[in-house]
C-alpha cells in the first residue's frame, strides 16, 4: 500500500483537484493554491470506496442502523491507542461538532464558561456562542521546545468559574500531541474543580512516527470523547461520528436525542466500520507521507529564521508565526493576494484581539511537489 499510495500522492495534479466540489479546491480562483481548510488531497482508502459503492449498489441511503459501529471503534481504539471504550457508552452522531454540542449541552448550562486552549479551531467559538456558553481562552505557550499547556492558566479559568474544558487532542492548529503527563495534570486540575473534560480526538489517527497518543478517557473518568474517521481517513463529507462517554458521564450518552442518532449517513457508518476494522494499511501509508510533508515544512522553516513554527507531532496542520516577516497583521490576506496561496488567517483562531495577528495556519496535507510550490510562492513574497 505505502509505495503505490505515495506514488499516487506524488502524482497529484492541481488541475484535477480543482474538479473537486469541496470548499478547499473550489472557493478560490484557479491560480490560487489552497493550503487552508482541514482536508487532505490524497486518494481515499479503497475500504472507503468499497463501503460507499456497496451502499449505493444496495440503494441504501436511508436512516442508519449503526450496528457494529461502536464495536468497530472500540476494536480500533484497543489496537491503536490501548484504550478499551465501552461500546454501550458510544453514541452515533452526525459529525464531531454535533457530538461536542451534544456533550456541552448536557455538561454545562447557558451562561457557563468553557475553557478552550487557544489558538483554537474557530468553529469551537461559534459553537459556544450558539449554545450561549462563554469561551474562556486558555492561551498555549509557544516555547522554543514547542507548544506547551499553561496549567496555571487552566487553573485560573476554572477558579474563575468555568464549568467544562473543551480539549483538542491532538491540537488543531498547532499539531501538538499532549503527553500522558500533561493530560494527567489537566485531569487533576479539572477533577479538583469537579469539572468535566470534553476531548475532541478527531486528529488522533494521524500520529507522526514516534509520537505517542494518550486518550483522555484513560486518564480521567469525568470525560467525554468525540471522534470519527473524518480527519484520519479524510471523509468529513460522509457524516458519521461517535460520542463516547465514560461510566461517570454515562448520562451524557443517554441524553443524546434520537434525532441526532439518526443523522449519520449509511455510507458514513459503513465506511467507519470498514476502516476501523481493517483499512488495508491506508492510514499507515498516509502517516508516513505526512512525516515527509512535516519534514519538508521543518526544512523550509529552518531556511526562514523569521518564520516561527513547530512542525507538530500529528496531522497536517501547522501554525506559522509570521510577525517577524513584515507581512503585517493579516499575512493570509497578503499571501492570498501576492503569492496566490490560500491559508487560514491566525486571528480567527482566537478571541483576544492581540492574539493570532501576524500568524496563519498552513495545511501541508498535499503532495510534496504541490507543497514545494506553496513554499516557493510564499518565498516569492518574503524575499
Ligand atoms: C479539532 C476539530 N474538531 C472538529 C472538526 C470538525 O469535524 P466534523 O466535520 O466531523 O464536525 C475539525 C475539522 O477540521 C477539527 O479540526
Amino acid at each position: 500500500m505505502e509505495g503505490t499510495l505515495h506514488a499516487a500522492i506524488d502524482a497529484l495534479d492541481a488541475e484535477r483537484l480543482r474538479g473537486r466540489r469541496t470548499m478547499k479546491w473550489s472557493r478560490y480562483p484557479a491560480d490560487v493554491l489552497p493550503a487552508w481548510v482541514a482536508e487532505m488531497d490524497y486518494p481515499l482508502a479503497p475500504a472507503v470506496h468499497r463501503a460507499v459503492r456497496d451502499a449505493l449498489q444496495r440503494d441504501d441511503l436511508g436512516y442508519p442502523e449503526p450496528d457494529g459501529l461502536a464495536e468497530a471503534f472500540a476494536g480500533w481504539a484497543q489496537r491503536a491507542q490501548g484504550w478499551t471504550p465501552d461500546p454501550a457508552l458510544a453514541v452515533p452522531v452526525a459529525d464531531v461538532m454535533a457530538g461536542l454540542e451534544a456533550a456541552l449541552r448536557v455538561l454545562t448550562a447557558p451562561g457557563d464558561g468553557v475553557v478552550i486552549a487557544t489558538p483554537a479551531y474557530p468553529p469551537f467559538f461559534a459553537l459556544l456562542d450558539d449554545l450561549g456558553r462563554r469561551a474562556v481562552p486558555w492561551p498555549l505557550r509557544d516555547a522554543d521546545s514547542g507548544w506547551q499547556l499553561d496549567l496555571d492558566g487552566l487553573n485560573a479559568g476554572l477558579v474563575a468559574g468555568a464549568r467544562a474544558v473543551l480539549l483538542c487532542s491532538p491540537h488543531n492548529p498547532v499539531g501538538r500531541v499532549w503527553s500522558a503527563d500533561e493530560l494527567r495534570a489537566v485531569a487533576r486540575i479539572a477533577e479538583r474543580h469537579g469539572v468535566p473534560v470534553v476531548s475532541d480526538e478527531v486528529h488522533a489517527p494521524l500520529l507522526a512516527t514516534g509520537a505517542r497518543f494518550t486518550p483522555f478517557a484513560t486518564v480521567s473518568d469525568n470525560s467525554v470523547t468525540v471522534t470519527s474517521i473524518s480527519k484520519g481517513w479524510n471523509v468529513p463529507g460522509l457524516k458519521c461520528a461517535l460520542l463516547v462517554a465514560q461510566p461517570a458521564t454515562a448520562h451524557v450518552a443517554a441524553a443524546v436525542p434520537e434525532r441526532e442518532r439518526l443523522r449519520p449517513s449509511v455510507p458514513g457508518v459503513e465506511a467507519s466500520i470498514a476502516v476501523w476494522t481493517d483499512d488495508g494499511g491506508w492510514l499507515d501509508a498516509v502517516r508516513s507521507y505526512l512525516d515527509r510533508t512535516r519534514a519538508e515544512l521543518a526544512a523550509w522553516a529552518r531556511e526562514h529564521p523569521r518564520v516561527r513554527t513547530h512542525p507538530g507531532q500529528a496531522g497536517y496542520l501547522a501554525w506559522l508565526d509570521l510577525r517577524a516577516t513584515g507581512l503585517g497583521d493579516d499575512p493570509a490576506a497578503v499571501l492570498l493576494d501576492r503569492a496566490r496561496v490560500a491559508l487560514n488567517p491566525g486571528h480567527t483562531f482566537t478571541r483576544r484581539a492581540a492574539d493570532g495577528h501576524g500568524c496563519v495556519r498552513l495545511n501541508h496535507g498535499t503532495s510534496l511537489p504541490l507543497l514545494r510550490e506553496v513554499f516557493a510562492r510564499i518565498d516569492g513574497v518574503l524575499e
